[in-house]
């Protein structure tokens, strides 16, 4: 089954085009860093303006790019579906690429799904070789999340913990914001602190209670900006070994939570997804310690850590072929309700 990927959640307007949920054709990304660069964040009505113009291109350029060559047919003629992102994330960012796919497939008239954009993360692992088995352990780490989920399907995911204030991503912004080094901070901060000594300054680890899997953020965040306050007036506060203290912070939580879970429900396979999966550090440190434990790490390529559409139609074509299509009323969300996704905490028995 070719199912097009559409992604315009946030800031990346994305097309792909994906079969059978595993072998990318092709995944075109149009980011649009430097649009929101000079205000030091995503600003929600440029975002939605910037993907009006750039979504036909953007899906021009994926189907052409997969069907390259092969003129028998149309080349949109040959796509079986069309999965778009429903939601979370902004909504007029949403509405571009969900109005789009709604339209595209009833010209084309083919099936289309909505997708949860956390979802997709934790299915990138199945566009690269060797996936895990089921069950695992996922640690979704993005902009907006910092969860923890036992993943049974593509489609089922038990909530097990996630960030009681910001998410780890959101951590890396502001403290790239701190530094006066600007959006995106994670990237930023990461490629920083390879030139740092992670323990020149220890900022505290928020484990709250050992035993449970959620997480804590700002305590943080208010550690680094106390430490950058007081040591501004010095002229020696180096900004690498700050960098490399706060990431080795996140980076310790992250690891040894995911790394229980994955012992708690006896899993030997966890997957690492969203765009901090992108930071080296945390790549290194996870697959480091889960195997001492005999615990094998799947963390996506580079470029399927970040946003993308292939994940969207890697995840729309198992919803596809159950018959779950979507219905031309309905509409996007800013966070995921409780009927529309099985990544929420309230369908759950126990958080654990
Ligand atoms: O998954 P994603 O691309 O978008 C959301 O769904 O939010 O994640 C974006 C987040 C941002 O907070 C960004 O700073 C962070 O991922 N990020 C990183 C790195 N690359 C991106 N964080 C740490 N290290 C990185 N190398
Ligand atoms: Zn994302």
């Amino acid at each position: 089954m070719i199912i097009l990927g559409i992604e315009t959640s946030c800031d990346e307007t994305a097309a792909a085009v994906v079969i059978d949920g595993t072998e990318i054709l092709s995944s075109v990304v149009s980011s649009q860093i430097a649009v929101h660069h000079p205000y030091g964040g995503v600003v929600p009505e440029l975002a939605s303006r910037k993907h009006i113009e750039a979504i036909v291109p953007v899906v021009n350029e994926a189907i052409s790019k997969a069907f390259k060559g092969k003129h028998k047919v149309p080349a949109c003629k040959q796509l079986d579906g069309i999965a778009v992102t429903q939601g979370p994330g902004l909504i007029g960012s949403l509405l571009v690429g969900f109005s789009f796919a709604k339209s595209f497939a009833f010209a084309l008239d083919i099936p289309w799904t909505g997708i949860n954009h956390l979802e997709a993360h934790i299915n990138s692992v199945f566009l690269e070789p060797n996936p895990p088995p089921f069950p695992f352990v996922a640690l979704l780490v993005s902009g907006g999340h910092t969860s923890i989920y036992h993943v049974t399907s593509h489609t089922r995911f038990r909530l097990m913990g996630q960030t009681r204030d910001d998410a780890a991503g959101e951590a890396f912004d502001k403290v790239s914001k701190m530094l006066g080094l600007g959006y995106p901070g994670g990237a930023i901060i990461g490629k920083l602190a390879e030139n740092g000594d992670p323990e020149k300054i220890t900022f505290p680890r928020a484990y709250l209670n050992k035993t449970d899997f959620d997480f804590s953020f700002s305590g943080l965040k208010t550690a680094v900006n106390r430490y950058i306050q007081t040591h501004k007036d010095k002229h020696e506060e180096p900004a690498c070994d700050i960098a490399a203290g706060f990431q080795e912070s996140v980076v310790d939580v992250l690891s040894y939570k995911i790394i229980s879970a994955a012992i708690k429900k006896g899993c030997s396979h966890i997957a690492v997804v969203g765009g901090v999966a992108a930071n080296r550090r945390l790549r290194e440190k996870v697959r480091h310690d889960a195997g001492l434990k005999g615990i094998t790490v799947h963390i996506p390529s580079f470029q399927l850590c970040g946003d993308n559409a292939a994940m969207i139609a890697a995840t729309g074509y198992h919803y596809l072929i159950d018959g779950k299509v979507s219905d031309i009323s309905d509409d996007v969300y800013s966070r995921s309700p409780h009927n529309c996704t099985q990544i929420d905490r309230s369908l759950t028995t126990t958080t654990s």
